[in-house]
This record gives structure tokens, sequence and C-alpha cells, in this order.
């Protein structure tokens, strides 16, 4: 793939999730349903304490699959890099950890996620988090500068998943752990590969635990393997699609819907949610 062609890749994704943190309820067939289901399951890794103590919009607007911070033993006074930050709620939940001795950086492309995460920083009120404008693949990040990175289903739309892991090794304190929640897959029928629109939902783009297990180590972490699975039923994948797609229009209605059930019976138990875990 020529540099252009990631550029492309980087730049729709970019204006996939500028629609889908954006979007409404305009269409007539169960807009406000559909984001409330769809926001259950991409939360379910979340417990409600977690959920409850967050700003609202933070919570809808979260577009992750699993909850990469639990579980994963971050201390007080630590730094914690959460890559491809969207509206912030994992942000939100490290900072908590961390508390003010700590510090927290989100890294993230997308201009109207980076605001909506420091609006939602700001009505939480915390002071030891920073979002920083740019890509995964060349962090605005020292080296050798962080204790943890946290990513929630984002390596898998990098065109340039290797960069991502060498990256990652890169910023990492020596001893610095990771705790990453992405999708995986074995393999997917080729429609499902070549489609933007599943490429944006975090269909297209997802690699096997094996390709991504490898490319951690192949990066210089140690120790890598995969700490919980969660395979998607049908219903459960239809939810998590189709509240990823963005509604253009409100007479686009039932789109997403019907894109995200077609894939659904394809792919019903063969993707699932895994969290990573490793250090440098
Ligand atoms: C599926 S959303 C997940 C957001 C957040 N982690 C969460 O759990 O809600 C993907 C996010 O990653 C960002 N992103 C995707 N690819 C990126 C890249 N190559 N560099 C920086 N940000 C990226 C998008 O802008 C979007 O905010």
């Amino acid at each position: 793939m020529m540099n252009t062609d990631k550029d492309i890749i980087r730049k729709q994704v970019s204006e996939f999730y500028t629609a889908s943190v954006n979007k409404g309820c305009g269409c007539s067939c169960g807009c406000t349903p559909t984001l409330q289901k769809g926001v259950a399951v991409k939360t379910a890794g979340y417990n409600a304490d977690e959920i409850s103590a967050l700003p609202e919009d933070a919570v809808v607007n979260s577009f992750g699959c699993g909850n990469p911070l639990a579980f994963s033993n971050v201390k007080e006074g630590q730094t914690v890099l959460d890559l491809g930050s969207g509206a912030g709620i994992d942000l939100l939940i490290a900072a908590r950890k961390v508390g003010p001795s700590g510090r927290v950086i989100g890294v993230d492309m997308t201009d109207d996620m980076i605001s909506r995460a420091r609006s939602n920083i700001a009505a939480a009120g915390y002071e030891n988090i920073e979002v920083r404008k740019g890509i995964i693949e060349n962090l605005p990040v020292e080296d050798a500068s962080v204790d943890w990175v946290i990513s929630n289903c984002v390596i898998n739309l990098s065109p340039e998943k290797n960069k991502v892991f060498s990256e990652i090794a890169r910023v990492l304190k020596p001893g610095g752990q990771i705790s990453i929640s992405d999708i995986v897959v074995d393999d997917l029928p080729e429609w499902v590969r070549e489609s933007a629109v599943l490429y944006g939902a975090c269909v297209a783009g997802a690699i096997s635990e094996k390709e991504y297990i490898g490319g951690l180590i192949a990066a210089g972490l140690q120790s890598v393997e995969v700490t919980d699975r969660f395979v998607y039923g049908g219903d459960q994948l239809e939810a998590l699609i189709e509240s990823e797609i963005p509604q253009e229009t409100s007479s686009c209605c039932c789109s997403s819907e019907k894109i995200a059930a077609e894939v659904s019976k394809t792919l019903k138990g063969k993707i699932w949610s895994a969290r990573f875990s490793g250090k440098k």
C-alpha cells in the first residue's frame, strides 16, 4: 500500500467517526432504542459504578469494545496513554485511577472527537488529562515516558498496525505495560474486507489474535497474551456495528440496520473482542 492509500484510509476513518460522534436520531425506525442498545453492548465491560460516575455524553459516545482498564492494576501517580481516545470514556476512568499525582494522555486524529473529549473532561472536572491531536502510527509522545498504553477498539482501524506496535514499544518506560481491547477475527469474507463502512465499524480491518500477538512481540514487547474474550452473538454484533455506523441523513433510515443485520448473520460467533496484556 502506498503512503497516500494509508492516508486516505485514515481520512475515511476520521470522517466516519466525525459523523458517528455527531449523529443524532433523525430516522423514524427506532434510532433512539438502537443507539441505547448499541451503547449497552459497547459498555458491557464496564461496571455500573464506573459508568454512573461519568458524564452521560462520554458514555453515549463510547465506541469501544471492552474495558481496557478493568483488572489493569494501574496505580496512583502513574502515566497512562490512551491510543484513539475518542470522546474520552477511558481517559476519565484512567484519571480516577492515577489520581491527581498521575497523568493521562489521549491521542486521537479526529477534531470533533478531541473537542468532545475535552468538554467531557471539563464536565467531569479532571485537571490531569491532556488530549493531543495526532496519529497512533506516529505518536506525539516522548520515548520511554508512559507506564501504561491502553486502547479500546482502535488499532483494528489502522492501515499500519506494525507501526502502531513499534510506537507502543517506543513510548513505554522499561517495565511499562499494555492493556488493549480490540476486535479480532480468524478470517473474513472478501466482501466484508472490501467494505469501507465495515472498515469504519471496526470489522473489516481486524486481524487475528495470532497476528496481533506476533506484531506486539516483534515490536519488542514481552509476556504478550490474551487475558479476556467477548465473543459476539448475532444480536450483539448487530447492535455494535449499527451503533458505530453514522446515519448520514434522516432519509437513509435503516441502512445501517440492514448492513449490521447482514454482517451479523455471516459473522455471529466468529468475531470477538480480545484484551491483550504485555510489558516492555
Ligand atoms: C472506535 S472509536 C473508539 C474510541 C474510544 N477508544 C472509545 O472506546 O470510545 C476509534 C477512535 O480512534 C480514532 N482513530 C482511528 N484511527 C486512528 C489513527 N490512525 N490515529 C489516531 N486516531 C485514530 C478515531 O478518530 C476514533 O476517535
